[in-house]
């Protein structure tokens, strides 16, 4: 039995709340890496159309040889399929390079609001036929702002399972997570360690000093503590394994306090901003 809690989700599925990122883990190294990741306990693979390596997180796991139904796997849509038809073909595609017959959860990876007349919600109505025809077991949304979630909450009938946010001591982008609380949307926190730049933190130090453990470790216990999924990107074998070890200990409500204290509010963001991003190359 894995130590990893498994969340129930708003349409009664459940995901495991650590998991593995495999953005800029290059196509060459995935399956070493997803290899590791599996080795070590990881139940949960987070990859995208445009990281270039579904195929190769697909191999990774047939080659396990665990029974597709005991890994989570996540892709999301390419900002440059929005339009309903492309989404399609896209998601098509998404499946052929994993290999499988469906994914457990599906997303849009950007909202693009200044894109495509900002119609998002004909997207989120595509991805709501993959979830009618069971090919994508959940849907969400990634990088989703109050506005963005209001507006499909309005005009569509499906509330996201999840939104897949930018989130890490120094950018705790608060009023979105409040937001997917109160919604019942779960939050996965993405960069959950800012890349490494957390990591060096006094705080954090101190915190790890105390608990005996690696600033990586208390940084993701404190998202795991705070309910956030996450699922930090390695290819060190070390490391996937050191960010696995997080379940045989517990930090106090004082250290948890001192870790939501470095929050920079916008100022601790390192990525694009949502409501600017247009990238759909
Ligand atoms: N939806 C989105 O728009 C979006 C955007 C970004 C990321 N994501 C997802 O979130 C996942 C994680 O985010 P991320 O890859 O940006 O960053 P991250 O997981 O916060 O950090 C990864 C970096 O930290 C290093 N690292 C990992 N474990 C470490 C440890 N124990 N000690 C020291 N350094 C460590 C890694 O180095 P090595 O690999 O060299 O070991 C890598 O450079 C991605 O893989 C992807 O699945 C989604």
């Amino acid at each position: 039995m894995s130590d990893v809690p498994l969340l129930e989700l708003n349409d009664g599925n459940r995901i495991p709340q650590l998991g593995f990122g495999v953005f800029q883990v290059d196509r060459s190294e995935t399956v070493e890496a997803v290899t590791h990741a599996l080795d070590a306990g990881y139940r949960h693979i987070d990859t995208a159309e445009m990281y270039g390596n579904e195929r190769e997180v697909g191999e990774a796991i047939r080659q396990s040889g665990l029974a597709r139904g005991d890994v989570f796997v996540t892709s999301k849509l390419n900002n440059s399929f929005h339009e309903p038809d492309d989404a399609r073909r896209a998601f098509d595609g998404t499946l052929e390079g994993l290999g499988f017959d469906h994914v457990d959860l599906f997303l849009i990876h950007w909202p693009l609001p200044t894109l495509y007349d900002g119609d998002y919600v004909s997207t989120w109505r595509t991805l709501e036929e993959f979830k009618d025809d069971g090919s994508a077991r959940s849907i969400g949304v990634s990088n989703f702002q109050v506005d963005h979630l209001d507006r499909l909450a309005a005009e569509t009938d499906t509330v996201p399972a999840v939104n897949q946010i930018e989130l890490h001591p120094y950018f705790q982008n608060r009023e979105v997570r409040a937001y997917d609380e109160e919604h019942g949307i779960a939050t996965e926190a993405w960069s959950p360690i800012a890349q490494g730049e957390v990591l060096d933190d006094q705080v954090i130090d101190e915190i790890a000093e105390k608990a005996g453990r690696t600033p990586a470790q208390v940084v993701l216990r404190w998202q795991i503590q705070r309910g956030n999924i996450v699922f930090p990107k390695s290819v060190t074998p070390e490391r996937i394994r050191e960010n696995f070890e997080i379940f045989d200990f517990e930090l106090d409500d004082s250290d948890l306090e001192r870790i939501d204290d470095l929050d920079q509010g916008e100022a601790g963001r390192n990525g694009p901003h949502p409501d600017r991003f247009d990238y759909a190359g």
